[in-house]
């Protein structure tokens, strides 16, 4: 597996480039709608480039939407990125507009792939619990409210937020999430989550950094 560098400001690109050339991977994961946990929103441009670069080099794009429809600010969204390629595969997943833990999640890809992809995880005995697949179903029909909830939900909860961390003596920058998300903090722009000496830092002012796998 490659890692590509990002940052709030976006994927480094000429990184990308060099391992698409290099690696020729079979397939590649993308988080171009606020990425967990950089929270990061990737430009038209940049979605444009990394799409061409990877299908040159003969990779499978697959495109996490999971957070796309999340943002706490009302803000003008990049088109989405399955536009740049008819081959790209788009997923997502339901539970962080439901509740996390719902688990069922969407793939839209060509009907062939996902024909295929649907029979092995049958065959494969993957398939999610029956109650929770009627669930989804039943909160499809309701998706702009549900959505519409957890914007403001996830606005009054950055509210106070930021008061409680001062409160508890932080004194540096602490940026306001962007996204909402049950697993996503608010980083202060002083301490970097991925570098355990700011984590180690960051606990010494009686803040706490909860690392999962995912934030490194
Ligand atoms: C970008 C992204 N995609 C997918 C998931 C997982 O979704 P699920 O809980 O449906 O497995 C997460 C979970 O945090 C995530 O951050």
């Amino acid at each position: 597996m490659i890692g590509v560098p990002i940052d709030a400001g976006g994927w480094d690109l000429d990184a990308l480039e060099a391992a698409a050339r290099g690696a020729q991977p079979t397939l590649a994961y993308l988080i171009p709608d606020f990425q967990n946990p950089t929270a990061a929103l990737i430009n038209e441009q940049s979605r444009r480039r990394a799409v061409r670069v990877l299908e040159h080099a003969g990779s499978h794009v697959v495109i996490d939407e999971t957070f796309a429809e999340l943002c706490i600010d009302e803000q003008a969204m990049p088109p989405p990125t399955g536009r740049y390629s008819d081959r790209v595969i788009t997923i997502g997943s339901i539970d962080k507009v439901v509740w996390g833990g719902l688990r069922v999640g969407w793939i839209r890809a060509d009907p062939v792939l996902v024909r295929g992809l649907a029979s092995m995880r049958v065959s494969g005995g993957l398939a999610s619990p029956l109650l929770e697949q009627l669930v989804a179903v039943s909160a499809f029909g309701r998706l702009d409210e549900l959505v519409s909830e957890r914007r403001t939900l996830a606005a009054f909860r950055r509210a106070a937020l930021r008061p409680a961390i001062r409160r508890l003596g932080h004194h540096g920058t602490i940026p306001a999430p962007t996204v909402h998300s049950s697993d996503r903090a608010a980083w202060s722009s002083d301490l970097d989550p991925r570098r355990p000496l700011d984590v180690a830092a960051g606990s010494c002012r009686r803040i706490r950094y909860l690392l999962s796998p995912r934030s490194c």
